[in-house]
Order: C-alpha cells, then structure tokens, then sequence
C-alpha cells in the first residue's frame, strides 16, 4: 500500500470569551497510506502531535454523521473520506461546518441544525388523510429519504442558509418530504400549509450543493422540488415562491421563453414591483429591460408535446420513475 507525507491545514478556534474565538491555521505532517481516512489522519494527529485538537467521531462508519466537517472546500464525512481523494499538492484543509456556531476547533454546536428538524415534526401524525392501503412503490420514495443520518453536510454548504439564516434548510424539507410521502401521513396537507409559508420550501434556490456533498445520496433539493409540485397541486399557490414558478410554467408551456417584462409582476404583485422600481429604472438607463411582447420559441410544438406527455406522467427528475403521489 502506497504512503504519502501529507500536510493538514486545520483551522483552529479556540474560544476566548463572549463568544469570541481566536481562529488560527495550523499545519501539521502526517504519513500514512494514500487510503486512509481523514479521519484516521486527525486522531493520529491528536495522538501524537497534539492532543489539544477538537473533533466529533462516533461510529468511524459512515452512519452516525458526528464527524461531518469541511475537508478541501467541501463538508464531507472524515470517516468516509480518503486522503488520496482530496489532497491538492499533498494539501488537505480541514475546518469545521460552517453556517453553524462553532464550539472548538472542528467541532460544532448541532442545536440549530436540529431545530430545524424539530420544526418539521419529524413523526408520522393521525388524521384524515392516512392511506389504509400501503403499496411498497409508494414506499419506495420514503425509503431514499430516509437514508439520511442529520449529519448537517448539506446545511453546512447550502447558499441559501449561507444568506438567509431562517431558511429551513435542505435536511429539515427532506425529513418533511418523509413524512408528506409516507402513505400513513394522516396531515399531509397540514404539513404543505407550514412548508408553503415564508423561509421554508420555496426559499430553496436550487443550487444543488446539498445533492452534491450528501454522503448518502439523499438528494434532498429533489424531495424539495417534490414537496412544491404536492403544495401546488393542493392548491397552495399564494405564495411569492409558487406565484414565481407558476409564472414560469405558463411561459415555457405557452411560449417556449420567459415574458421576463411580465414576470415580476405575476410572482410578486404590484406592491413587489413598485419597490423594486429603483432597480428598473436603473436597468432602463442600461437599455435592459425585456421587450414586453411574448416571443414564441422555435419549435413550439415540440416542446408541448413534452410538457403533455409530462403532465400525464411526471418523472422524478434523477430516476425517472414514475413519481407516486401518496393518496
Ligand atoms: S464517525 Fe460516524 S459518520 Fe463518521
């Protein structure tokens, strides 16, 4: 097995008081096989270079989540991650979650992440709209979300948490869409009405960063995608979230193009508009502001016809299986 001398870059934070820290990078040498784990690098680090440093760990399985960090510019598993797998000229940074409250060094305070999961009520509720039949492919689409083990990588690299703290974050929607696709779901609706509200699913921005590092392929931007087409085939469609991808829908399917000199208008009201007439007029002076006549794509007919043959059968867009919408 082939070795290498590695040079870890960690950041350390050490708390000073009131919440301050002294945050400091520090390099340490390391030589081991080219598979190792991360993980394996940090405690030989803190067995023999400096028992100071700070870092979760539990199962070294890749099942408890406790050892997610930041490892070369992405929140990964330590314990998952090989070495050879992230170096960059024998390089590899490590430093803790970030949109989280660090503790020491690489550890985190979790209490956040899992607040929000809270708020979900993450347990299956009585009510009316519980099946009497469960079908194992309705089942099959609880099962990829359930695979998830709240280890907080996509919270740690979601844009949108990075902007905006209240947003509900890509583990708390997927967990919802758990319990809105499990068939024995009795307040399905109930839970659409909280998720349409401001700050939870259409707050999403979709920028894929928490299907990218999610260690066990939860894909929870697509359980949100999932979550919005159940809420507006409930109906739910004030919002400025659903108002903006309605607006959108009926464009493409008309047209083939965006009606971009409309479309602000329809997603967030006049009221919406008025405030941002500072930000028009600025574009007018540039001479950007869309035509207000609808253009009609090439190819129109084409495009429809996908649009009918989604509408009769709609596809998750990873698997393209059939979606099955829980009674
Ligand atoms: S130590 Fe449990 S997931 Fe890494």
């Amino acid at each position: 097995m082939s070795e290498e001398t590695y040079t870890f870059r960690i950041q350390r934070n050490t708390p000073t008081g009131n919440g301050r820290f002294d945050t400091r990078w520090q390099e340490f040498k390391v030589t081991l096989p080219t598979t190792s784990t991360v993980l394996s690098a940090l405690e030989e680090i803190k067995a023999r270079q400096d028992g100071t440093l700070t870092f979760r760990q539990s199962c070294r399985s890749a099942i408890c989540g406790s050892c997610a960090m930041r490892i070369s510019g992405r929140t990964r598993l330590a314990c998952k991650t090989q070495v050879g797998s992230v170096a960059r000229d024998k390089v590899i940074e490590v430093g803790p979650q970030t949109n989280q409250p660090v503790l020491k060094d690489l550890a985190i305070d979790i209490r956040p992440f899992f607040e929000r999961v809270r708020r979900v009520d993450p347990f299956l509720k009585d009510g009316p709209e519980s099946a009497k039949k469960v079908t194992k492919t309705a089942y099959d689409q609880v099962n990829q979300v359930t695979q998830c083990i709240m280890c907080g990588c996509c919270y740690s690299d979601c844009t949108m948490a990075e902007v905006s703290p209240a947003f509900l974050g890509p583990a708390a929607l997927a967990k919802s869409f758990r319990f809105v696709s499990d068939p024995r779901e009795g307040m399905k609706t109930e839970r659409l009405e909280f998720l349409s509200q401001p700050d939870n699913m259409w707050s999403c921005s979709r920028c894929t960063m928490c299907v990218e590092v999610c260690p066990k392929d939860v894909k929870p931007m697509e359980a949100i995608v999932k979550l919005r087409t159940r809420g507006l085939e409930k109906g739910l469609r004030s919002g400025v979230g659903a108002r903006h991808a309605l607006a959108f829908h009926e464009d493409i399917q008309q047209n083939g193009d965006l009606n971009e000199f409309t479309l602000m208008m329809r997603s967030v009201g006049l009221g919406g508009t008025l405030a941002e007439l500072g930000s028009a007029l600025h574009l007018m002076k540039k001479g950007k502001i869309p035509s207000p006549f609808p253009h009609k794509a090439e190819k129109l007919g084409e495009l429809r016809k996908i649009y009918d043959i989604l509408e009769k059968n709609p596809l998750d867009v990873e698997t393209k299986a059939a979606e099955i919408v829980p009674e």
